[in-house]
């Protein structure tokens, strides 16, 4: 016969518990000085400005001076955000920087940027998700918030990407670009970022890759930078078809039709790409879409803050509109999301 003995009362762990809502309380940018035109990339490699314009819809890029570091645009973008979303520094929780071209392995490059902006202790990390990391990192923020581990994130997309692009290489010479997005996610009263639709393809890795690892640079006989290389139309193809699914999931999840949606800001990849990907999401003609690729180039995870920016600055956007992000890049990695603008 078993007895059973009187279970000892332990203590329980008490769940954290935050905002029923999220929103992005502002956004920030920064455009780097120096702007390159497509008649100066095609001093390094056998291209033409129509063939880069009708291929790729950039007309010219921006390209970081030395003094444009990944830290320093980024400092630059927050304050601007911070500054709209009526936030000191000091109330952010967490900072989540998300790049792939700080050139240095550890640490992260965010305590660094938090502390310039006067947010030390907030945690500080960068993600590495590419074109993808800036909706990667506001669903985080979100979570974060809704679960009680912070109250305010600052999320940060920011690239250096002319760094490592090799001039002369055809295949991506001409289309990546340099600049810094920022976005404050905070508590809100009403609901202000939909559930993401993410993943990542790993099938697909070798798409877009730094050309060697560290190690085989540094054994090479002649070590020089490992540039970024790209198998541009298998990733066009992917593009243009899959991430119009995934668009149409993450407007579903939010419960948002394409007949509510005010703005489309996809991920400034390639004109043609945006172009698909609205035709296949049948978006109502009033609809505004994001074309700063034109004039900005591929900034990567900086792409779509520094577009939200630049059509609330034009008044195409306002606050309060409906928008939907959606971004795919390296890895393959990609993420969607439904957000109401700030
Ligand atoms: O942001 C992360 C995700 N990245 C993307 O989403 C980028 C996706 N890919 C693209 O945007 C496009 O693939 C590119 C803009 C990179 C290239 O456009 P494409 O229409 O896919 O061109 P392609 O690579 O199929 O090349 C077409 C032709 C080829 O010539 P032939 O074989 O038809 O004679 C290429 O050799 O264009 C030629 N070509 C060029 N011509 C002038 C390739 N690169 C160039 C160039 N200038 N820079």
């Amino acid at each position: 016969m078993t007895t059973s003995t009187p279970e000892t009362v332990r203590p329980g762990i008490t769940a954290g518990r935050g905002a029923e809502h999220t929103a992005i309380l502002g956004i920030g940018g920064y455009r780097p000085s120096r702007v390159v035109t497509n008649a100066e990339i095609c001093e390094y490699i056998d291209s033409s400005d129509e063939w880069i314009r009708t291929r790729s819809g950039i007309i010219e890029r921006r390209w970081a001076l030395p003094h444009e570091t990944v830290q320093m645009m980024s400092v630059a973008a927050a304050r601007k955000a911070l500054m709209r979303a009526g936030i000191e520094a000091a109330q952010v929780d967490c900072v989540i920087v998300a790049t792939v071209s700080h050139l240095m392995q550890t640490p992260a490059v965010a305590p660094l940027i938090s502390d310039e902006l006067g947010a030390t202790p907030a945690a500080a990390f960068d993600i590495s998700a590419a074109c993808a990391g800036f909706c990667f990192g506001v669903s985080m923020a979100s979570d974060m918030i809704r679960c009680g581990s912070a109250k305010h994130v600052l999320v940060i997309g920011v690239e250096r990407l002319s760094d490592i692009t090799d001039v002369t290489d055809r295949g991506t010479a001409f289309i990546f670009a340099d600049g810094a997005g920022a976005a404050v996610v905070g508590p809100s009263p009403t609901e202000g970022i939909g559930p993401v639709v993410w993943g990542a393809d790993g099938s697909r890795y070798d798409l877009i890759r730094q050309k060697q690892p560290w190690k085989d640079v540094l054994e090479s006989a002649e070590p020089s930078m490992p540039h970024l290389r790209m198998d541009g139309n298998p990733v066009f193809r992917w593009a243009s078809f899959e991430m119009a699914k995934v668009a149409a999931e993450a407007l579903d999840k939010a419960g948002v039709s394409p007949d509510d949606l005010d703005v489309f800001l996809p991920h400034q990849a390639n004109m043609r790409i945006i172009d698909a990907m609205a035709r296949t999401l049948r978006l109502p003609e009033r609809v505004v879409i994001a074309r700063d690729i034109a004039y900005q180039g591929n900034t990567s995870a900086a792409s779509i803050p520094l577009a939200t920016e630049a059509l609330l600055e034009a008044g195409q956007a306002k606050s309060g509109d409906l928008a939907l992000f959606v971004a795919f890049g390296a890895g393959l990695a990609y993420a969607a999301q439904v957000v109401r603008l700030p």
